[in-house]
Formats: C-alpha cells, sequence, structure tokens
C-alpha cells in the first residue's frame, strides 16, 4: 500500500466524519419546543403546531409567545370549539385579524388535519 493512497483515505474518511457529523446536527436542531401535535377530541382531527414556521417564516420572537400567552412546557391549554372564539392561546393571533381565524369555517382544515 503507497502512502498516497493511504494520505488519501485519511483524507477521504476526514470527509466523511465532517458529513455525518453535519447531517446528525442538522437533525438535532429543532427551533423552540419544535412540533406539538394536540390530539383534539372529537371528530375535528388533530393539530400540528410548528415552532419553525412560526419563528422563521412568520418571524416571531420566542417572547411573543413565551410566557405571555403559553407557558415553556407541554400543558394542557383547554382549548374547546366553544372558547375557539376568545382572544386566548392560539386565538390570541388566529382571529381573523393578526392571523386566519378560528371561528371560520374555510380555515378549520389549515389547523385540524384528518
Ligand atoms: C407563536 C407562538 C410561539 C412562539 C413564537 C414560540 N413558541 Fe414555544 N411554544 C408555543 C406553544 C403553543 C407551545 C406548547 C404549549 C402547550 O402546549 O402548553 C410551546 C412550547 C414550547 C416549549 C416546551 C415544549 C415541550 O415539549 O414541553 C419550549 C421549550 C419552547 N416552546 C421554546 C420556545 C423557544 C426557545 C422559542 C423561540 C425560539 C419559542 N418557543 C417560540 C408557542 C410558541
Ligand atoms: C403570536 C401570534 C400567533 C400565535 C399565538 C399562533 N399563531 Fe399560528 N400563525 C400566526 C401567523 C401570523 C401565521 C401566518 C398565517 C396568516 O398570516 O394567516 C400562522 C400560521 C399558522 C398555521 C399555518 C401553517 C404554518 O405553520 O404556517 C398553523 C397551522 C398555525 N398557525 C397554527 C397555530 C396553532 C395551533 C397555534 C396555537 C397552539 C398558533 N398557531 C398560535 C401567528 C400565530
Ligand atoms: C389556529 C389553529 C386552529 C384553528 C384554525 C381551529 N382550531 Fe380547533 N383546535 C385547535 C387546537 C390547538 C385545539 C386544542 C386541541 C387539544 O388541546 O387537544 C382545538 C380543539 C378543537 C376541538 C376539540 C375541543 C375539545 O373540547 O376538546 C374542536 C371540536 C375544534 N377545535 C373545532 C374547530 C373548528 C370547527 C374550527 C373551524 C371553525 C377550528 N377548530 C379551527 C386549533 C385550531
Amino acid at each position: 500500500m503507497g502512502k498516497r493512497f493511504l494520505k488519501a483515505s485519511i483524507v477521504l474518511i476526514g470527509i466523511l466524519v465532517l458529513v455525518s457529523l453535519g447531517v446528525a446536527f442538522a437533525q438535532q436542531k429543532k427551533v423552540g419546543g419544535g412540533e406539538i401535535k394536540y390530539q383534539a377530541k372529537g371528530s375535528a382531527g388533530p393539530v400540528l403546531y410548528s415552532h419553525d414556521s412560526h419563528v422563521n417564516q412568520h418571524k416571531f420572537k420566542c417572547a411573543d409567545c413565551h410566557t405571555k400567552i403559553f407557558k415553556m412546557k407541554r400543558e394542557d391549554l383547554k382549548m374547546t370549539k366553544a372558547n375557539h372564539n376568545q382572544e386566548k392561546h392560539c386565538g390570541v393571533c388566529h382571529n381573523g385579524k393578526k392571523a386566519f381565524s378560528q371561528t371560520t369555517d374555510a380555515d378549520c382544515a389549515k389547523c385540524h388535519k384528518k
């Protein structure tokens, strides 16, 4: 085995290690509290809340929600269909002004996915 082959192998292994570290890092990098799934009761269908989209796409800061609207830990939000029209929880923004409404029939499926 020549020295050049050995050198080339070491460089190649180095590259592979760096690439796999990069992949592992990218997978770990979740935004804030990550994806939060709510298992809504009844036939409404579960809701997925994305930290990624709210922070990176819609440009909210952590302090816009934490902790004046939501605690920084999972808890029962006690959201019911009846309080969808109140300025609480998601409804602080999802009121048809700051973001699509929680009481417009055409918009239910933007949150509730079957
Ligand atoms: C648009 C609102 C919003 C913004 C902005 C936001 N969060 Fe959250 N966050 C939530 C909601 C909703 C929950 C879940 C609360 C619940 O279920 O009680 C949550 C929960 C969390 C949790 C707990 C997750 C768990 O599984 O216990 C952490 C940690 C967290 N957020 C961190 C952050 C950080 C850090 C940022 C800024 C980078 C951020 N959040 C920005 C809405 C937001
Ligand atoms: C601080 C304001 C704010 C809060 C609180 C908030 N949202 Fe949003 N959300 C937005 C804005 C702004 C958009 C962009 C859509 C629009 O402009 O109508 C959005 C978009 C979404 C979308 C569309 C897909 C996406 O991810 O962009 C979903 C689904 C959603 N929100 C779910 C929720 C849920 C569920 C909660 C409560 C757990 C919540 N949001 C709380 C502001 C907020
Ligand atoms: C901005 C996102 C969003 C929109 C839009 C939305 N919902 Fe919800 N809804 C939620 C979340 C979050 C919960 C709470 C789930 C949980 O805590 O398990 C919920 C819960 C519910 C529940 C279960 C209530 C209970 O007692 O457990 C029903 C029924 C429901 N929604 C119906 C609707 C209908 C009908 C519409 C449209 C008119 C709608 N939702 C629009 C986010 C939304």
